[in-house]
């Protein structure tokens, strides 16, 4: 390891490390350009050049190797003439305005300058007249018209560092450097439209430009540059969207939220740096004119001698509004979705669309919803949900009650529901929405691994993995930045295997793509298993000392030859024992899996089969070989941890055990009697027909949209004897409540967020919620107290400190230690750095062994016929999110993607001669629903895919109601349908 000198400073480094690394390890900083932490050196800009004792000449610190003894000298007087010279060139072509006005105002005021403008600062150096220059300012493509990205090529500086954090971090290529010598430019793509480069819109591109020459667009709606350049705070949070959990740092002022950028790329955060669109761009439905300010109490509420009583219509009308059904939105005619490409632009979308100049009108609450409300006070709408919750349970007992917790609420405001309701009403009717998402691998990795939770982090999968599998996860879409994590890991050799029915972004980069029939997993997995065998390639030593079970499975699996696979999945026999042999010979192997393959009627067994696939080849317990079910919503890894599952409390501690209910019953000053032992319903059973609930709170979801067969989900919600939803809007499903609480968004309230690898992370409030509107965790413990549940919790960290002590493996969580990075669980105790992987030495059975399961293959779900030809799936898309309730009133986000879609393949097209935009009808055995078709070799033939977001041809119109048997799971990837053109 090299020792040199620098500017005075004795310093040693690693191996390879350049004087720049030595210089920045001494704390010493030297000026940079084109330079920029994990991406390629190029060396280009010559600004960071210094002097060596010895070298003939200025040598460049960030390509330079530190050697023994050097002695280095940054700001000597030829360094500092080098860089005057540099910056006086750059000027060159730059805009002598508003540059001057800033570099006056930095000097008089402190006024925030950009890095390049810094560099100015520092070394006095100013614009030249305009007049008299020989080189034109420089041009390149400027994005006009694109809602959330655009450029001011005058003030590049041809850095390049855009165009390599679009191809290194993002693994795009979006970006390029056209021309050559005084001409060159930074271009996008080869036509300058980024959707034909395929830009995906992070802001990467923003995030590393030094000048601003590249910049985004919204924030200059609301605030001046100057507003823009010096917020009045920026706050540390945790992206609302999805489970990777980046950090977000909130620019905030006149209690908005300015901007958002992510943390610096050198920040342990689970990020690096980076976020999507969505983290990036997403943030303003925050101010969205339809956010709840105060809560709405349904008319037909009245108090009377003391007691609330209800007053108003009954029987149909009693629940209903002016509204129409879903039923009836589905119907409605709509406008053609825009072609892709030109999706980004307002002037570009159809008339009707363009009528109200609002994007987000189309998805804005329609005013007649809130018709059936009156505002209230807080006295009033906590009272009343008070009174009827505490009367249907003293009238029909704790089977009456029911809750669906928030997987975008907070692990405190998660623990604080589940309390409430365990505590004082004594049900475990207690869910949230990881039974539509990850609860057949839930029941599957309990079933063998006794856990629920990912063994190993994303970092290994970048840094350490050498081959890549991945399961029905459409990951660059639904967790673009570990979507990129993927790609870089890929760039850098590992193999990728994707098995997907579509040909998502990943299997397109695949090494292998295993483009199976819909369901057909099990089939795959057994006969991948079955190769592994004939070949000896299972790991012995590891099915010997870690497993029990493994005869049954070796027996279960003989049958699969990858002939009976193929002819079952429609994957060839040599590319299964192709990824096969791939996947055992790792060495590490990581294997990933979402809702592709959780959400079938077989999604248990799916899981359980490819969890046999990962036993057999010993590819888990180290770093290298991770098990990671990749979770949807931001915290639905911590709503399930806090207990939003019917059948255990916080950590996984079963309701059924009579010690872990002494405990409970202590933390929560209640009589263990109070608490039942018996499990509790599941989201996908309470709200159906039959169901014993009389009374449910929703807090942050919108089940009408997101559980299967809405038209029946519909009807229950309008017959329920009462109905407490807490929420930033009024919602689909909230426009049935009788009580309306208005709760916080995520830069509203501090608490704690769990992401996908079992990583707690502390989000700071940021700012005051709209109005009336309060925290989530606030409004529980004031309703805690109401219904006789004594609760004097005064801030989140009052709630996480009864966390830690019910919760064995968040023992050593605090809110200090949770500042930076987070922590990873278990901790067990004070002190205790974290869990980056699990399982390296025994799993958490009772005898430490994992078991296997024999699983055959059953063709489950509906298959598609003569009248429904085609299998249908549903899912996410890049820019929106699960209900859109958010991400559709982000006004870049809509911008992006404005209206709802089908995706067809070009041959299923061509018969039924749609075109693209071509408005079609798509009916399955329950219902009917218009929508645009977007022609796409995404999707295989005889298979379409409809996102979920949208609300006017809502996916779960079409869905099945029929539940997978382990985990109550609803089978969303696979429906029947037909495909015709309206009449
Ligand atoms: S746009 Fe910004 S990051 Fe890209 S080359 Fe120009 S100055 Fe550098
Ligand atoms: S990858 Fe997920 S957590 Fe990160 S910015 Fe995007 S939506 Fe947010
Ligand atoms: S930063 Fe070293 S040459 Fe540009």
């Amino acid at each position: 390891m090299p020792t040199l000198t620098i500017d005075g400073r004795t310093v040693t480094v690693r191996d390879g490390a350049t004087i720049l690394d030595a210089a920045r390890a001494a704390a010493i900083e030297v000026p940079t350009l084109c330079w920029y932490p994990k991406l390629p050196v190029v060396g280009s800009c010559r600004l960071c050049l210094v002097s060596v004792d010895g070298a003939p000449k200025l040598q460049a610190a960030c390509a330079t190797p530190a050697t023994d003894g050097m002695t280095v000298a940054t700001e000597s007087a030829d360094a500092v003439t080098n860089r005057r010279s540099v910056l006086a060139l750059l000027l060159e072509r730059y805009p002598v305005q508003p540059l001057t006005a800033r570099l006056d105002a930095a000097r008089d005021t402190g006024h925030h300058l950009n890095e390049f403008e810094r560099y100015l600062q520092r070394y006095g150096v100013r614009p030249g007249p305009a007049a008299g220059r020989e080189l034109p300012l420089r041009g390149g493509d400027t994005r006009p018209g694109d809602p959330m990205i655009r450029h001011d090529m005058s003030t590049c500086i041809l850095c390049t560092r855009c165009v390599r954090a679009c191809a290194d971090i993002q693994q795009v290529g979006v970006l390029d450097v056209a021309w050559r010598g005084q001409h060159a430019e930074i271009v996008v793509g080869g036509d300058g439209d980024p959707d034909h480069a395929s830009c995906t819109w992070c802001g990467e591109c923003v995030r590393v430009c030094p000048t601003g020459a590249i910049h985004e667009v919204l924030p200059l709606e609301r605030f001046t540059q100057d507003q823009i350049d010096a917020p009045e705070k920026v706050v540390r949070s945790v992206c609302p969207y999805c489970g990777v959990g980046c950090q977000l740092d909130l620019h905030v002022r006149d209690n908005s939220v300015m901007r958002v950028t992510s943390p610096w790329i050198e920040d342990d955060t689970p990020n690096i740096g980076s976020t999507c669109v969505k983290g990036r761009f997403g943030y303003d439905f925050t101010l969205h004119r339809d956010r709840l300010a105060r809560p709405l109490i349904r008319r037909g509420w009245v108090k009377r001698d003391g007691r609330w009583v209800y007053e108003g219509p009954g029987g149909a009308d009693r629940r209903g509004g002016p509204w129409r059904t879903m039923t009836q939105e589905g119907a409605q005619p709509k406008a053609s979705a825009p072609a892709r490409s030109v999706g980004k632009k307002l002037r570009d979308l159809p008339v009707v669309e363009r009528i109200t100049q609002d994007l987000r009108d189309r998805a804005a609450t329609p005013a007649d919803w809130y018709a059936p409300f009156r505002e209230a006070t807080w006295d009033e709408a906590l009272e009343l949900a008070a009174q009827e919750l505490t009367r249907i349970h003293r009238g029909h007992g704790p089977a009456a009650m029911a809750v669906f917790q928030s997987a975008k609420c907070t692990n405190e405001e998660n623990y604080l529901l589940q309390r409430l309701f365990r505590a004082a009403f004594g049900t475990n009717n207690v869910d949230h929405c990881t039974r539509l998402c990850h609860s057949t691998s839930v029941s599957a990795m309990g079933d063998a691994l006794a856990t629920a939770a990912a063994s190993g982090s994303m970092r290994e999968i970048e840094d350490a993995c050498d081959v890549i599998f991945i399961a029905g996860a459409n990951t660059t879409e639904t967790h673009p930045v570990f979507g990129a994590a993927i790609k870089r890991a890929h760039a850098r050799g590992a193999q990728l295997i994707v098995a997907d029915p579509r040909r998502t972004e990943l299997a397109g980069r695949a090494d292998i793509h295993l483009q199976m029939q819909p369901g057909t997993d099990v089939a795959l997995f057994n006969a991948m298993l079955h190769h592994i065998l004939a070949l000896g390639l299972e790991d012995r030593d590891f099915i010997a000392r870690r497993t029990t079970g493994f005869d049954a499975v070796r027996q279960a699996v003989e049958a699969y030859t990858p002939e009976r696979a193929a002819a079952i999945t429609g994957v060839s026999a040599d590319l299964i024992r192709r990824a096969a042999e791939r996947y055992a010979r790792g060495p590490n192997t990581s294997t990933l899996w979402a809702m592709g393959l959780t959400q079938h009627l077989a999604g248990h067994d799916m899981v359980a089969s490819l969890l046999n696939l990962i036993l057999a080849t010993g590819m888990i317990g180290r770093w290298g070989a991770a098990m990671l079910p990749v979770r949807g919503q931001n915290n639905v890894q911590g709503a399930s941890d806090m207990g939003g599952i019917p059948f255990v409390y916080p950590d996984y501690q079963p309701v059924g055990d009579l010690a872990v209910r002494a405990k409970f019953a202590a933390a929560w000053g209640v009589a263990p009697e109070a608490l039942s032992t018996t499990p509790g319903l599941k989201v996908t059973e309470m709200a159906r027909e039959g169901s014993p609930v009389r009374a449910l709170f929703i807090m942050g979801e919108n089940p009408i949209i997101s559980d299967p067969d809405i038209a029946h989900a519909e009807a229950w919600f309008a017959s329920v004897e009462f109905l407490a939803v807490q929420d930033l809007f009024l919602t689909e499903t909230a426009r049935y409540a009788d009580v309306v609480l208005p709760g916080a968004s995520f830069a509203e309230k501090t608490g704690t967020f769990a992401n996908t690898e079992r990583r707690i992370q502390l989000a700071h409030k940021a700012i005051e919620p709209p109005g009336q509107a309060r925290a989530d965790w606030e409004i529980l413990v004031d309703l805690s107290n109401r219904v006789g549940l004594p609760t004097a919790f005064r801030s989140p960290s009052d709630v996480m400190e009864e966390i830690r002590r019910v919760a064995p493996a968040w023992a050593g969580v605090s809110y200090p230690r949770l500042e930076g990075g987070g922590l990873q669980y278990p901790v067990p105790e004070d002190g205790h750095p974290g869990t980056a992987f699990l399982f390296e030495e025994r799993f958490p059975t009772s005898d430490g062994r994992a078991v296997f399961h024999a699983i055959e293959f059953a063709a489950k779900g509906e298959l598609p016929d003569e009248e429904y030809p085609f299998v249908m799936g549903t899912g996410r898309q890049l820019y929106h999110w699960h209900t859109g309730t958010m991400s559709r009133r982000s006004k870049g986000l809509d911008a992006r993607e404005p209206t709802a879609t089908v995706e067809i393949n070009p041959a299923d097209a061509a018969d039924l001669a749609i075109r693209d935009g071509d408005i079609v009808r798509i009916t399955s055995r329950r219902n009917s629903m218009l929508i645009s078709a977007r022609i796409s070799d995404r999707v295989a033939r005889r298979q379409v895919f409809v996102p979920f977001h949208f609300r006017e041809a809502a996916a779960n119109l079409l869905t099945s109601p029929v539940l997978e048997p382990h985990a109550k799971m609803a089978a969303l990837k696979v429906c029947a349908v037909r495909i015709d053109r309206p009449d």
